[in-house]
């Protein structure tokens, strides 16, 4: 990554200013470690085009944590819970913990869905301000910011019900879904269906 000049200190301050930018630039992309897990360089490279692509902050974007605003988030926005077809609400916590609650009243049950992009959707807890999040390896979590992890691709199925799979990643090539189990513990992506109920979501206006 250094660019090689004839002079031995300006070889060396070449590298330095590299090794700043690269360090400004995972800054800039991965605020809090819960919203950027590692990732591949050839996959780096897309996700960073597709981040800031998405992002596409506004003009008043101040770089640093919780202070920046993306113009794409304010689309479309619908306040609802999300209830599965094995009949638990999904919450997200105040620790970004997600798993279900049969409890109607639970208010980390409240949720914000709002379009990113054709799709694609951001879902965020309004008491716990996380937003529904997809690991690499599958694991669903409440991420701080939004990133990559965050964007989900919202279809309806056959059953009428809706499904949310990563849109960034996926296992063998198959899509990991955003489900909970039988007993409202949150799913692993890579263990998840389309077509397991586990995985069906009613979106309920609130
Ligand atoms: C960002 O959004 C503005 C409008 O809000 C648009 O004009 C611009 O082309 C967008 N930039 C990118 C990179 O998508
Ligand atoms: C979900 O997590 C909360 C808080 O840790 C816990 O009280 C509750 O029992 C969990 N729900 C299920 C269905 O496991």
């Amino acid at each position: 990554m250094c660019i090689w000049t004839v002079t031995k200190g300006a070889a060396a301050w070449s590298c330095i200013r590299l090794s700043i930018l690269s360090v400004l630039l995972v800054l800039l992309l991965c605020p809090l470690p819960s919203t950027c897990h590692p990732i591949a360089p050839g996959v780096a490279t897309r996700s960073v085009a597709r981040l800031s692509r998405a992002a596409n902050a506004s003009s008043d974007t101040v770089v640093g944590r919780h202070v920046r605003s993306y113009n794409h988030l304010q689309g479309d926005v619908r306040k609802r819970k999300l209830y599965s077809y094995q009949k638990f609400f999904l919450r997200i916590d105040k620790n970004g913990k997600v798993n279900g609650t049969k409890n109607k009243d639970d208010l980390y049950s409240v949720l914000e869905i709002k379009s990113v992009d054709v799709g694609i959707v951001a879902i965020k807890g309004l008491s716990s301000n996380f937003y529904l999040a997809i690991s690499k390896k599958g694991e669903l979590y409440g991420a701080r910011d939004f990133g990559v992890d965050c964007r989900l691709t919202e279809r309806i199925e056959e059953n009428r019900y809706n499904t949310y799979a990563s849109a960034e990643w996926r296992n063998k090539k198959k899509p990991m879904f955003v489900g909970l189990s039988a007993n409202g513990k949150p799913m692993r992506g890579k263990k998840t269906r389309r077509k397991n109920t586990a995985t069906h979501f009613l979106p309920i206006v609130v």
